[in-house]
């Protein structure tokens, strides 16, 4: 099947309007998205917020079952959360750390996941072991397996990064996570609507992602897959009334499922939205999502290419719909200002929260361009020649 790309623009009002090429910060979403927030916040207007939530158990119910699709997986893996970065850090806090576990991570590893790794270093002095990215942009797989000791606890992997579109092989660190009896938390926050993620091919103890990027849901929405033995032997942090059970005066039980990561109060209207936006691309089918995404990467990153005075950071055969750049001759948020100025999004990347990456190459900031299955290839043509002109 492919995708019916008239159909989804249709329901992408502002394409007529605008080039949006800003996806991985931000996606467009679907109207029918946008139309499932905003009826519900009439609901609670009309209902009251408690007598709205009950009125919507069935749209609530399908949020767990359309990302139990998306990720093959039960519904009783997943858990709302508010965004990637708290997802990642309720699984991350949920193990029981001890001084001297070792934790490995890449130089591609997301700014906010790295400070949160750096915290839990100084607060249970864990090591922080780093595998680089080889000349192909990829977590070198080799050196991955060779720093593995017995005080290893865990992988920790981002599928792709803010900075780079190369999709890292997560698949085959899921089996080095296996082989070796780690624990294997997945970044999928760049991926997770973009590509075609199967939690059991992966392999993976904890996938987390955000609503708004290239899943099309609203912001402040986001999700945590737990595998059932991470479920089982992990303990939140926090817990509420909703996580827990109080069962006794001086007793509690956790929740068996995946909602022991989750908290009781939550943006139900938000909630229903992203459960819209993944029943949509579940619609379309993630295989084709997939397919058209890099397809329409490949032609950016071809024509982007062809300018004299661009450079394509992207190194690997395997290109998600992040492209970032850099144009010589002017720096990157000027670029962006400028594009912005003829109604093209697009974002930029910094150097200071890519530490290990840009800043130790000292690239400086870039440019970045991320597309959606909704773009198109006369958009693509519009956008190089705009880069070439800014
Ligand atoms: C790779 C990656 N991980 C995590 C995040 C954090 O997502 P959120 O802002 O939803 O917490 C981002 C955001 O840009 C990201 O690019």
């Amino acid at each position: 099947m492919i995708i019916d790309l008239e159909r989804c623009r249709k329901d992408t009002p502002a394409v007529t309007e605008l080039l949006h090429f800003n996806n991985a910060g931000c996606a467009l979403s679907p109207v029918s998205v946008t139309c499932a927030v905003i009826e519900h916040l009439q609901l609670e207007q009309s209902l009251g917020g408690y007598e709205a939530a009950n009125a919507a158990s069935d749209k609530l119910k399908l949020f767990y079952s359309e990302f139990a699709k998306l990720l093959n997986c039960s519904p009783s893996q997943i858990a709302y959360v508010e965004n990637a970065s708290r997802a990642w850090d309720i699984a991350l806090y949920s193990i029981n750390w001890q001084a001297g576990d070792q934790i490995i991570t890449a130089d591609n590893e997301y700014v906010s996941n790295y400070l949160a790794l750096l915290h839990l270093q100084q607060q249970k002095n864990i090591e922080i072991v780093l595998v680089p990215c080889d000349d192909a942009g990829l977590v070198d797989l080799d050196k991955l397996r060779s720093v593995i000791t017995p005080r290893t606890k865990m992988i920790a992997l981002t599928h792709v990064s803010s900075q780079r579109g190369d999709i890292q092989e997560a698949a085959q660190v899921g089996l080095i996570a296996k082989e070796n009896g780690l624990l294997y938390l997945l970044d999928a926050c760049q991926s997770a609507g973009q590509i075609d993620l199967d939690t059991q091919q992966l392999g993976c103890d904890f996938l987390c992602g955000t609503g708004r990027k290239y899943l099309r849901g609203p912001r402040g929405t986001g999700f945590l897959y737990a595998s059932i033995g991470a479920i089982e032997k992990s303990s939140p942090i926090f817990v509420d009334n909703h996580s827990a059970h109080w069962t006794g005066p001086k007793s509690y039980s956790l929740s068996a499922d995946a909602t022991k990561f989750e908290t009781w109060e939550r943006n139900i209207a938000g909630k229903i939205g992203l459960a819209e936006a993944v029943r949509y691309a579940n619609e379309l089918g993630m295989a084709n999502i997939q397919h058209r995404v890099s397809k329409l990467a490949k032609e950016l990153n071809n024509k982007l290419s062809l300018l004299e005075s661009v450079t394509v950071l992207e190194r690997s055969n395997y290109l998600s719909g992040i492209v970032t750049f850099q144009k010589k001759g002017i720096h990157a948020a000027s670029l962006a200002g400028n594009l912005l100025e003829r109604k093209i999004n697009t974002s930029i990347s910094r150097q200071e929260n890519a530490q290990l990456d840009l800043a130790a190459n000292n690239t400086g900031d870039v440019n970045r361009a991320s597309l959606h299955y909704y773009n198109t290839s006369d958009e693509i043509d519009l956008f190089v020649n705009a880069v070439a002109e800014c």
